[in-house]
């Protein structure tokens, strides 16, 4: 079989060519260090330059108030520690159920160091509620984080709401706006964003390159010390990635959310073919607030695990939810949130890119009608 059909793009995404043919000069002749005072090096750093201008004016930010980071795990922890460094009289963050194990686990560390956390709950659609944010905030708060988009279901949360709420308390903000870049159009000025995180590997630039944004009243104390970066994050520039990044974001603001369209379009109709075509069918997460490219669905009496493995027999690539989860065999922290039937109904989660095509969506929806049937034929606990 020579072909693949990839629908796992929230895991990660293929790196455009545009963007390795910005990278390879800087992995061949350009490789001066930026720091370095010699015209060698000058070139480096205005090329850097030039990617944190892309960058801000995606955000609609200053320049200065970019730093590159290794990923955007690194940003959430970064943002975490400096909002706690910034309070330290104050030991209550607010966080939701749903958010990346990066912000969850740096969460349970902070409880086993004596803060309160609280998990905003969600409803059976994966929404959060700005009433219980409101009610769970405390003299003692330093932190709000509440991601943009959900990598697993594509919930794309009240952001500019959360926002103006953190405002009027005087709280930090922190956004994890990683699923969302390139999807949601984002204004931290607009949206009230203290500190936000983002990924080059999640919108067609490599893995190892990450960014924070920190609005520049706020204090800020690095996570790893150094020189570069003004002082705010030390070690040397990863000049190529910080270039690819620096391309991918220019293609974004160039695409100008267009993309967008044929996602929808291109989901929309592989869920109406599997509707059409196979009965006893969820999909979870709010469907009126959702990233135009996700669709977690599930299909009563074929196991998610199950459609998986037979669906990679035809070199069609999806997950059942979070890449970082995939070798632990615990249900989806997100689909357990929601209170999701899993038992009956464990979900597959398809995630389009900008390289689908609707051929594909055809062959993966006959595939998965293929699949679907055998497993209820095998698990003959389906009873229709
Ligand atoms: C919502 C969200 N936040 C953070 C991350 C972590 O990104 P990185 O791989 O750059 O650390 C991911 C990656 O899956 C994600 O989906």
């Amino acid at each position: 079989m020579n072909f693949e059909i990839y629908l796992d793009n929230n895991a990660t995404t293929k790196c455009d060519e545009q963007v390795l043919n910005a990278m390879l000069p800087y992995l061949k002749e350009q490789y001066g260090n930026p720091s370095s005072t010699y015209s060698f090096g000058k070139k480096v750093k205005e090329e850097i330059s030039n990617a944190r201008n892309n960058i801000a004016k995606l955000l609609n930010c200053s320049e200065n108030e970019i730093i590159f980071t290794s990923c955007a795990s690194e940003s959430n922890v970064t943002a975490i520690k400096n909002a706690i460094a910034n309070n330290p009289l104050k030991k209550h963050i607010i966080t939701t159920k749903v958010e990346h194990a990066s912000i969850i686990e740096t969460m349970k560390y902070l409880e086993s160091m004596d803060y309160d956390i609280t998990y905003l709950s969600v409803d059976t659609f994966g929404r959060i509620s700005l009433k219980e944010l409101e009610d769970s905030i405390r003299q003692d708060t330093c932190l709000i984080a509440i991601m943009m988009a959900n990598n697993e279901i594509g919930n794309i949360y009240p952001i500019k709401e959360i926002g103006e709420i953190a405002k009027k308390n005087n709280i930090l903000f922190h956004c994890d706006a990683v699923q969302a870049i390139g999807k949601v159009k984002i204004d931290v000025n607009e949206m009230n964003i203290d500190t936000l995180s983002m990924s080059g590997h999640k919108i067609y630039a490599p893995k190892g390159i990450g960014v924070l944004y920190v609005r520049k009243s706020i204090p800020f104390i690095p996570l790893i010390f150094g020189h570069q970066e003004k002082n705010r994050r030390g070690g040397t520039e990863n000049v190529p990635y910080i270039i690819g990044l620096g391309k991918a974001v220019e293609l974004i603001l160039h695409d100008d959310y267009r993309i967008n369209f044929k996602l929808t379009e291109l989901r929309n109709y592989m869920e109406n073919e599997i509707k059409k075509n196979i009965d006893n069918v969820i999909i979870y997460g709010d469907l009126e607030n959702r990233l135009p490219n996700t669709s977690s669905i599930a299909f009563k009496g074929a196991k998610a695990d199950e459609l998986l493995l037979l669906l990679e027999s035809f070199n069609i690539f999806i997950s059942t939810g979070s890449a970082c989860n995939s070798e632990i065999a615990e249900p989806s922290h997100v689909l357990t949130a929601c209170n999701a039937d899993l038992e009956n109904y464990s979900p597959i989660r398809i995630s389009l890119g900008k390289y689908n095509t609707e051929e594909e969506m055809n062959t993966f929806v006959k595939k998965l009608i293929s699949v679907v049937n055998m497993l209820r034929r095998k698990n003959n606990e389906y009873v229709e």
